[in-house]
């Protein structure tokens, strides 16, 4: 049994509470290479930003979960290195399907699970949420649970409204799950492909798709039935265009890629939406950087050659996401 606090990582209680309080999202960055921990780190320690560093179970099968922790650990030691005196880290498992995953990330030194029972009857995902968060609490690790199904064109279901978490159950879940937060649908999905072409507009001058708005009015219910509990975004990644653009030009092939828009985001990051989960940009900011160098200088063959630039890129993406979007810059002196 390994203490996330003797590993200097923090929940995410305290750092929740105040972004409520304060009207700012804590970005909750995922990580599965080095490159993407020393970029996320950097970018926080630089603007002093508390940070979640996502763990995926793709994550676990593609790094290993044992050396994800250790460089969870590394992670605040290095924010030291970099002048970060007070750094706020948490160490979260992503999109947690059962119990047992669960218990063994809270085992393993993890701060914070999501236990995601969003495709469960009701009823089985309370008593799954319930049954983490019991455990979990122990602990004192903090639990995130799911209610309402994001829409994803991935698995063919377009965001319907039925798909949208039912304001009317919120209270009734979070008091019988006892969870720390909830990640609802409000129209955001996971990946680069988070619409429809025939569910968008297109701008006529460049032709990209622009996606439709979120659902506020459900988030603004939520908000109603639970004042002042931490709301959590999932597929949040904006999908920048300038990413997109250098990926196809450069050999790539993303045709009609599109996220949610950063205006939105910013507006639900002064709202009860206190994590605000970010994957895919940072995958295509790290894939443009190496496409790029790869296809201007195809005699290279270090790895640290493309690796670096795509760190530098992501470092900028994050810097951006924390201080243009999210507004956490700051909050973690
Ligand atoms: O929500 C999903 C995250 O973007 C993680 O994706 O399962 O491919 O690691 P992954
Ligand atoms: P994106 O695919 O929009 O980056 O969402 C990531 C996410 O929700 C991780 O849980
Ligand atoms: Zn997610």
């Amino acid at each position: 049994m390994v203490n996330y606090k003797d590993l200097g990582l923090v929940n995410t209680r305290e750092m929740f509470a105040k972004a409520v309080d304060g009207g700012y999202a804590i970005p909750a960055f995922n990580f599965n290479n080095m490159e993407q921990l020393q970029a996320i780190i950097k970018a926080c320690a630089e603007t002093k930003s508390p940070v979640i560093l996502q763990v995926s179970s793709g994550a676990r099968k593609y790094a290993n979960q044992t050396l994800l922790r250790y460089m969870a650990e590394g992670a605040v030691e290095y924010a030291k290195e970099l002048g970060w005196e007070h750094p706020q880290i948490c160490l979260h498992l992503d999109h947690g399907d059962t119990f047992e995953l669960c218990k063994s990330c809270v085992d393993f030194g993890f701060s914070s699970v999501m236990i995601d029972g969003s495709s469960l009857p009701y009823e089985e995902n309370i008593a799954l949420t319930k049954k983490v968060v019991e455990y979990a609490h122990q602990y004192d690790v903090t639990v995130e649970a799911e209610l309402g199904v994001l829409a994803g064109v991935e698995d063919d279901v377009v965001a319907e409204e039925s798909h949208y978490t039912k304001p009317e159950e919120v209270i009734d879940f979070a008091t019988r799950t006892g969870c720390d937060s909830l990640a609802i649908s409000i129209g955001t999905s996971h990946g680069a492909y988070k619409f429809k072409p025939e569910q968008c507009t297109r701008d006529p001058k460049t032709g990209k798709l622009v996606p439709p708005p979120l659902a506020f009015n459900v988030l603004e219910e939520v908000e109603k039935k639970l004042p002042g509990f931490p709301i959590v975004l999932h597929g949040s990644s904006s999908v920048p265009q300038e990413y997109v653009d250098i990926i196809n030009t450069h050999g790539g092939n993303l045709p009609d890629a599109v996220g949610i828009p950063e205006d939105q985001l910013r507006k639900a990051a002064k709202s009860a939406v206190c994590k605000i989960n970010i994957d895919s940009d940072s995958r295509l900011a790290f894939t443009a950087a190496v496409r790029k160098v790869l296809a201007e200088k195809p005699g290279e063959f270090d790895p640290r050659k493309y690796c670096g630039p795509a760190r530098d890129e992501m470092v900028k993406l994050y810097k951006h996401k924390i201080i243009e979007v999210l507004g956490s810059d700051g909050k973690a002196e």
